[in-house]
């Protein structure tokens, strides 16, 4: 599995980049006005986030209907080579994936819960689909059966275009609240997690290894001074 980085924060994804881990960042509208974003600053924005990352950059559209969806998709696009634009899963959404997808440009429908809206989001032609987890945690249900329903149901047919191999579309974990997350999105098979930088920071985390360290480095001290 890999990980992005869910945050518009230019400090959170430099610093998970020098870490050597990082495959790609996501973006969304709340994060973005999170950081104090202003409405002519984002195409910049994106772009910087797109230079500090070697991988897909997620920029997601605010066009409801789908003349505005792909025009929109369209300049994002044109921001960067590894731009990808993200799509609400609905109805407008799904058409603009396919005119957005036919040009070659990849596209991650958001907002994903069910299996057949990932389905669809597959057969419009995405490259991505994100389910999310923690929403459906917060409204009482159980956010990794949710994923892990869709991560059986895409992999049950296979949506590969044309042989390329690296060109099936991939499932992003999101709505990531905890290491807890990550851990089961990978034992479910999910492709990518993205996580909040504080949720990163946390799958590095364990008492053994804290405590595991500080008696290493004790111990070296007493090699020092034998
Ligand atoms: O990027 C979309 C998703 O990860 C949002 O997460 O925590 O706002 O539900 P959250």
């Amino acid at each position: 599995m890999k990980f992005f980085l869910d945050t518009a924060d230019l400090n959170e994804i430099e610093e998970a980049a020098s870490w050597g881990a990082l495959a790609g960042v996501t973006t969304n509208p709340t994060l973005y006005a999170r950081i104090g974003g202003r409405l002519a600053d984002f195409p910049a924005h994106i772009g910087r986030i797109c230079a500090l990352v070697d991988g897909p950059v997620s920029a997601e559209t605010v066009e409801t209907r789908r003349d505005g969806i792909v025009e929109e998709g369209r300049a994002l696009a044109a921001i960067a080579p590894n731009v990808v634009v993200k799509v609400p899963t609905m109805v407008e959404g799904l058409a603009a994936t396919r005119t957005l997808a036919n040009e070659g440009i990849r596209v991650n429908m958001t907002l994903c819960f069910t299996v057949p809206q990932a389905l669809l989001a597959a057969r419009s032609g995405a490259r991505y689909v994100s389910p999310f987890v923690g929403r459906f945690d917060d409204s009482s249900e159980d956010g990794l059966e949710h994923l892990s329903n869709i991560v059986i149901a895409l992999n049950n047919y296979d949506f590969t275009k044309a042989g390329v191999a690296d060109e099936s579309i991939e499932v992003i974990a999101a709505s990531i609240r905890s290491a807890n997350h990550v851990t089961q999105a990978a034992l479910l098979g999910a492709d990518i997690a993205t996580v909040p930088f504080n949720v990163l920071k946390k799958c590095l985390e364990h008492p053994l290894t804290t405590s595991g360290l500080t008696s290493f480095l004790n111990d070296w001290e007493k090699v020092r001074n034998a």
